[in-house]
């Protein structure tokens, strides 16, 4: 069949939105209409070669090309059709994506850290998970697709891995974000950092994940919920969900925690800007108290390999650091379960919709993301 998307054809590009040829989906494969389609920085990292794999490393693995690539990992659509053998998903069903297939057999899928499933390590590859051919294609190339999504396309093919099914009712646009931004965010907080009742939590860089670690720290109960961002428009946003204080940069964080904590520092420091650098993390640990835990969710440049942490002050302080994916929750139990604390009031989804777009505007979505316009901003389709 035809369908639109938005391809990226090489780094400091715009996304280019074309008709592309889908093929009908294989076994254990899904066809699915996309509905919404959430604007993360992830995507934006390919734009600026951050996320991209590079040429060397790419030559010494035999890695094909990752252009063009259809973007988008966030979103949410209903099944139209499924392939020879799925059997979690039927034709009508509404389903949100997971950037993080999960196979439900491997080391990781069967010991709850599904976010870590073996399939995720494919996800900038070309192909399908099942057999790395391509369905998606566009004038004689194979197009690869983002995370094995490519939600930026009115219609997708993907594995059935990928997809989770959620209840009917529920406003997909609300689904999509769920999808990466919100579990990232909340799970970052509540999960990966274990944010206690009482707690001190600071979450620097409050776009679509750091929102979501605000409120998830809220939601577990912390004491102070520091939200530090250059950005006026997101403080004012932050203290909606759930921020007890706001400050503009980690320099000013640093007295402003200290004389909060009467010294002490914040037990959990959870880090969102839009690219993780190296030297933000000299800061990140300063604000860090003893025993506290700094989780990393942020997106580095891939060969970004220097970063400024005291070491003394970290074993002595017994401080830590901790990497996180997905939030380290579990897609087929944490995406369904975030749904339905929004169902119950208790989790804010439609709040952090800025704007909504048409596949066609979705450059000017990304704009308005750089010039920080948007807490999520999302394409409508
Ligand atoms: N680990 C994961 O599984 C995962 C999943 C999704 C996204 N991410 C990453 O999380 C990061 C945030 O994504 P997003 O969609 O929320 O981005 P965003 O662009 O919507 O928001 C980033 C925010 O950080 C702020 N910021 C930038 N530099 C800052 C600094 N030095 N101090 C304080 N604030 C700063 C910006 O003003 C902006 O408000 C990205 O790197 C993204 O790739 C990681
Ligand atoms: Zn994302
Ligand atoms: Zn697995």
């Amino acid at each position: 069949m035809k369908t639109r998307a938005a391809v990226l054809w090489g780094v400091g590009q715009d996304w280019k939105v074309e008709e592309i040829e889908l093929d009908p989906p294989k076994s254990g494969e899904v066809l699915v209409e996309m509905k919404a389609a959430g604007l993360c920085h992830s995507d934006e990292h390919m734009v600026t070669g951050d996320m991209v794999v590079p040429d060397d490393l790419r030559q010494l693995f035999e890695l094909p090309d990752t252009f063009p690539l259809i973007g988008g990992h966030e979103g949410a659509g209903i099944v139209v059709e499924v392939g020879p053998g799925v059997t979690s998903v039927k034709p009508g069903d509404h389903v949100s994506a997971s950037f993080i297939p999960s196979c439900g057999r491997c080391r990781y899928c069967s010991t709850g850290r599904q976010n870590l499933c073996d399939l995720g390590a494919g996800a900038l590859n070309r192909g399908q998970i099942l057999d790395n051919t391509s369905r998606h294609h566009l004038d004689g190339h194979d197009l690869a697709i983002m995370a094995k999504l490519g939600t930026f396309s009115q219609h997708t093919v993907v594995s059935e891995m990928s997809i989770i099914k959620v209840d009917d009712d529920l406003p997909l646009t609300a689904v999509c974000l769920v999808s990466c931004g919100v579990a990232t965010g909340w799970g970052s907080a509540v999960e990966r950092a274990g944010t206690a009742a009482g707690d001190t939590v600071v979450v620097v860089g409050i776009g679509g994940i750091g929102m979501n670690a605000v409120q998830g720290a809220r939601m577990a109960g912390a004491r102070h919920v520091i939200a530090v961002d250059p950005l006026e428009f997101k403080r004012e946003k932050a203290m909606e969900f759930g921020a007890t204080h706001t400050v503009a940069s980690i320099d000013e964080a640093i007295p402003f925690v200290t004389q909060l904590t009467w010294g002490q520092m914040a037990d959990r420091v959870i880090m969102t800007p839009g690219v993780m650098y190296g030297d933000l993390m000299k800061g990140a640990m300063t604000l860090t108290g003893k025993g506290g835990t700094c989780v990393v969710t942020a997106v580095a440049p891939m060969t970004q390999t220097e970063s400024a942490v005291n070491l003394f002050e970290l074993a002595m302080w017994q401080k830590e650091i901790k990497g996180t994916i997905f939030g380290s929750l579990n897609p087929r139990r944490d995406i369904p379960n975030l749904l339905s604390m929004y169902r119950e009031g208790q989790l804010k989804l439609d709040e952090l919709i800025t704007k909504t777009y048409s596949l066609d505007e979705i450059n000017d979505g990304y704009q308005d993301m750089r010039d920080g316009k948007n807490i999520r901003g999302v394409i409508t389709f």
